[in-house]
Order: C-alpha cells, then structure tokens, then sequence
C-alpha cells in the first residue's frame, strides 16, 4: 500500500491523474473502473482539461441507485455524463442499469465485468467504510448485488436531493470480489468525516463491518488523501 497525503483536494486530482495517465500511455484501451461521489470530481476535472484521449478507453462503474433511469438528475449514469463523458468521450462507458429487475440487472453487469476486466479501479469512500454502495457487512466475496442502503448513507447522499424521502433506499452495486479484482486500485478521500473510515480501513483489522479494510490485502493499492482524511492514522500522528 501506497498512501499520499496532500494539501488540497485539486493537489489529489492531480496525484490521480498521474496514475490514470501512465494506464493509457501504457494501454489505450485500458478499462477504467470510476466511481461517483464528491471526491473523484477533482481527478475528472484532470482528464477533462488533460490532452490524453480515451477513445478508446473502457469505463465501468461501481453502482447505480435502483429505480432512477439514466435521464435521472440524481441517477449515477447522469452523474457521470455531466461530470465526465460529455466533455471527454470514451469508446464505452457502463454504469448499472437501475430500471432493470434484479436478477437481470445483476447478470448484466457481472457480464460486462467479466468481458472487461478493470485495470485501475478509482474509489472514494463512505464515512463507514462503504466501496461502491458495498454497505458494512458485505461478504467480501460478493459480485454485483442489490443494497438496502443504511440510514448513515441515505442521510449522506440526500444532499443531492431536493428531500430525504426522495432518495432511493435500494442500489446496486459491483461486489467487493469485483472490485478487488482490479489490477490497481486508487482509493481517495478527503475531510475530517473521512478520518475514522480510513484509520479502520487501512489500520484497523480486516473485516467484514469495514468493507474498505479488505483493500489492505490488494497488492497494488494507492491511497491519496487530504490532511484531514488522514489526521487518525498514526503514520500521520507521527
Ligand atoms: C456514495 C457512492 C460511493 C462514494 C460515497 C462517498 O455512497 N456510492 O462510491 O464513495 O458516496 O461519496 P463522497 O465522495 O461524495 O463523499
């Protein structure tokens, strides 16, 4: 495990960048695995303002609320549009289907990951210890599965809705297996809310209550965070 801390988020962008570059100078085609949320904003602002093509680079993305289509303002497939695919086209991008029924959605998806194997998987994370929408408690060998989302990350995510209720309570996401199937990971994460996610996670034991702790065991995990996502570790308390 690598970790970087940095001193402002655009700082961490621009340490993620790096690594997603040197993928496609090494491979154009590389599949990238991205995620949604605040914090990997800053790393596509880079691709955006970057002259690296990705034509003919692959996305996949972790999860998807279910019930919102693509056209959803709050749906991750929109998410990602806007942020990133509108600005930089890629050759294919993927996101879970969340207006498929479940055992259709799931097969899809586990399909699409398996004809793509992920080369650098981008993660943020949840303020308890959540990869994709993987809530505490996941199996650690588990594929593409549908999420009850916990009180904690419904309350998280409402800022982006107009109401708590609107949010939706059910998701799905790729697997933790899934996830740590990619040949590198970069997780990232910024703010005092982060601190305890990421000591439990990248200090605490292994274990299924914090699905992030299982990326201690991934042989090529980078790990770039602001001072305050870092403040509990003890490397940082030194
Ligand atoms: C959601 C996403 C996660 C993300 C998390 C943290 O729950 N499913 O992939 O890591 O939010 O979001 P943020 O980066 O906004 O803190």
């Amino acid at each position: 495990m690598q970790i970087t801390i940095v001193k402002s988020k655009e700082e961490a962008g621009k340490e993620a960048f790096k690594y997603v570059k040197e993928a496609i100078e090494k491979k154009e085609d590389s599949v990238l695995g991205l995620a949604t949320g605040s914090t990997p904003e800053v790393l596509y602002e880079e691709m955006i303002n970057s002259d690296v093509s990705f034509t003919e680079a692959t996305a996949v993305n972790l999860d998807e609320y279910v019930g919102l289509d693509s056209d959803h303002p709050q749906s991750y497939h929109y998410f990602m549009e806007d942020q990133l695919f509108k600005h930089k086209p890629f050759k294919q991008t993927f996101v879970p289907d969340g207006t498929l029924g479940e055992e259709e959605a799931i097969k899809q998806y586990d399909d699409i990951l398996e004809q793509h194997p992920i080369d650098i998987q981008v993660l943020g994370i949840g303020v308890n210890g959540h990869i994709g929408f993987n809530e505490p408690g996941t199996s650690f060998d588990s594929t593409t599965h549908k999420v009850q989302l916990t009180e904690e990350t419904i309350n998280s995510n409402k800022r982006y809705f107009d109401s708590i209720d609107d949010v939706p309570k059910t998701a799905y996401t790729m697997g933790i297996h899934s996830i740590m199937k990619a040949d590198k990971i970069i997780l990232m994460a910024f703010g005092k809310e982060k601190a305890q996610a990421i000591v439990q996670s990248l200090e605490g034991e292994v274990t299924e209550d914090v699905p992030a702790s299982i990326l201690q065991k991934h042989p090529d995990l980078v790990v770039i965070l602001d001072e305050e996502a870092a403040s509990e570790l003890s490397s940082a308390k030194q």
